[in-house]
């Protein structure tokens, strides 16, 4: 869906800028599109500026940085500036683009800059949104699956007498990170969506559990 200022167009020519250069399976234009989607939702419900959110959300990973490149956590600031230079060259309304800018260089764990404004809620909202329910335990398994680690620790599933080590075991991600992520949402539309998925996500791991113990 295009906005007022962010036509048809422009997300065409923005998803064929894109397509040269992301990063891995969990982080390709499928991921793009649900965070776009997902942000329009939301935005909706909050009352968010279209013409600042939905740039922002197609924009949002235009640079890719590798989880192990030390300038993994200037990441969302390298794609807040590639994408204002993207949309000034594409005559984005001037006007908009600190909040863009905004918006993007807040969105990620690793900037850890205070999200200010309610598009900059909502865009990360809908970025981590994307790491919960069936979508967030496929990708989790997936990358796990890229950086060969196992599924879950064979001897304690639920890691009550050891450690959690989301290194080694896909299934401690679930503990270490993603069961923390619903609460951390800023909007009421987000921690609600965010809620919703991680019920199922523990429904999964009863239903996994059921499984390799029997
Ligand atoms: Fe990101
Ligand atoms: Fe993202």
């Amino acid at each position: 869906m295009s906005s007022r200022h962010f036509s048809e167009s422009l997300i065409q020519a923005s998803l064929e800028w894109l397509q040269s250069d992301l990063q891995d399976a969990a982080h390709d234009i499928d991921h793009i599109q649900r965070v776009v989607a997902a942000a329009i939702k939301l935005g909706k419900a909050e009352g968010a500026n279209l013409d600042v959110l939905i740039p922002a959300a197609y924009l949002h990973d235009c640079v890719s940085v590798d989880k192990r490149d030390p300038r993994r956590s200037q990441a969302s600031i390298l794609s807040a500036d590639a994408a204002i230079k993207w949309l000034q060259q594409h005559d984005y309304p001037c006007e908009l683009l600190p909040e863009i800018h905004h918006a993007i260089a807040s969105h990620s764990w690793s900037a850890k800059i205070e999200t200010k404004t309610l598009e900059a809620q909502v865009l990360q909202d809908a970025d981590r949104l994307d790491a919960l329910g069936a979508i967030g335990t496929a990708r989790c398994l997936m990358l796990g699956g890229q950086w060969n680690n196992t599924l879950y620790h064979r001897d304690d599933l639920l890691a009550q007498h050891r450690d959690l080590d989301d290194k080694t075991y896909c299934l401690d991600h679930f503990f270490v990170k993603l069961q923390h992520l619903p609460g951390q949402l800023k909007t009421d539309a987000g921690r609600q969506e965010g809620e919703r998925r991680w019920r199922w996500m523990q429904d999964f791991i009863s239903q996994l559990q059921s499984e390799v113990s029997e």
